[in-house]
């Protein structure tokens, strides 16, 4: 028996999808089809193939078990498609792996992940690299400007680029800070593996997104991620966008910022991921005096350990700033910035 026919039969008898229903005495009675068309059978045979085997119908319909075979093969296949669409999109869910799945499925670890690598054998999980255009060059301007929805949501063309730079199908993308799921969607598109989690989940998200909060770690059931993507909110530039409470990064002062989030990174270097990858904007304050630029504090604590593979400048749109501030602004002599910093670290 080969992998495909494997996954047919496990499509009958699989514990989750083998609902046996209780078959209406009247549909089998002796006799009940003797006076029905052979597309009365045919449609007989392709409603109950998902909840009988070919056996049982041809014993029930009278007719020879290849005959119901080919009656039902399309179906089968249709079925066969959807449970391994929905095998996949459970293995894109990084907490999940071949044994949680197998169970759900009611099949072997085994049968799963010949499953999975059939999709990765047959093409479908690079598909999308093919017909993508990225970015050619390290200044990345939204072609569709960029419009949220989501206060601080990372526009999904530049999560494209950056799964499209640096990883590969499968590999395991770990978001502490998930908000809207920019990186979930993105993932599932792209066939990545996601962990993503946000200390407030979003509703309507909680399949996709894990609550948790960065000042207790990593979570115990994270598998070694390739890439990690941080998209903190930028200090006191979000005071109180997410949250009143103080373990929200964009309600602290800028010392437990900077403490906690470095706890984070350290965690991260002690788990030796592949890659760190930060984007977030330099705070100006006190009406544009001061200037704390952000990532080159980052880039101390992952020194010596992690190398800049790419450094790219993500540009906002002048409309950040109303003419009052330009004018203030030019009173001060200061200019206004207008960008964040996207860098992708590898470990050395
Ligand atoms: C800039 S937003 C992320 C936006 C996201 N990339 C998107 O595309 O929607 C920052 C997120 O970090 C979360 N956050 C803030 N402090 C946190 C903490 N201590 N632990 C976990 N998440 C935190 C906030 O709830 C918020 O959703």
């Amino acid at each position: 028996m080969d992998v495909q026919e494997l996954a047919i039969e496990d499509i009958v008898f699989g514990e989750e999808f083998c609902q046996w229903q209780e078959l209406d005495d009247d549909l089998i009675e002796e006799n009940h089809f003797k006076q029905s068309t052979n597309d009365e059978k045919k449609t007989f045979a392709i409603e109950m193939c998902d909840k009988i085997s070919n056996d049982e119908i041809a014993g029930i319909l009278a007719v020879p078990v290849r005959t119901v075979r080919d009656w039902t093969w399309s179906k089968r296949k249709e079925l066969e498609k959807n449970r391994n669409d929905q095998i996949l999109a459970e293995y894109l869910r990084a907490w999940n792996n071949h044994q949680t799945i197998g169970k759900k499925f009611g099949m072997s670890p085994n049968s799963v992940s010949n499953i999975i690598e059939n999709f990765r054998n047959n093409g479908t999980l690079a598909e999308i690299t093919k017909q993508f255009s990225p970015y050619l060059y390290s200044i990345w301007s939204l072609h569709k400007g960029d419009k949220k929805t989501y206060f601080g949501a990372f526009p999904r063309e530049y999560m494209e680029n950056i799964l499209y730079y640096h990883t590969e199908p499968l590999e395991i993308v770990y978001d502490p800070f998930a908000g809207s799921g920019t990186t979930v969607d993105v993932c599932k598109a792209w066939h990545r593996r996601y962990y993503c989690s946000d200390r407030i989940v979003m509703n309507g998200r909680e399949e996709d997104i894990r609550q948790w909060e960065i000042a207790n770690g990593l979570p115990e059931d994270l598998e070694l991620p390739d890439l990690v993507f941080l998209d903190p909110p930028y200090w006191k530039q979000a005071e109180n966008k997410y949250s009143k409470d103080n373990e929200c990064l964009g309600n602290m002062n800028l010392d437990d910022f900077y403490s906690t989030f470095e706890t984070f990174l350290k965690d991260l270097i002690l788990r030796k991921v592949n890659r760190i990858v930060v984007v977030i904007q330099p705070t100006q304050y006190k009406n544009g005096l001061v200037y704390e630029d952000h990532i080159f504090h980052f880039a101390k604590v992952l020194d010596g350990k992690y190398t800049i593979e790419m450094r790219r400048i993500l540009p906002y749109s002048t409309q950040q700033y109303n003419a009052q501030m330009v004018i203030k602004a030019k009173e001060r002599k200061v200019d206004l910035g207008l960008h964040r910093d996207l860098v992708v670290w590898r470990r050395v």
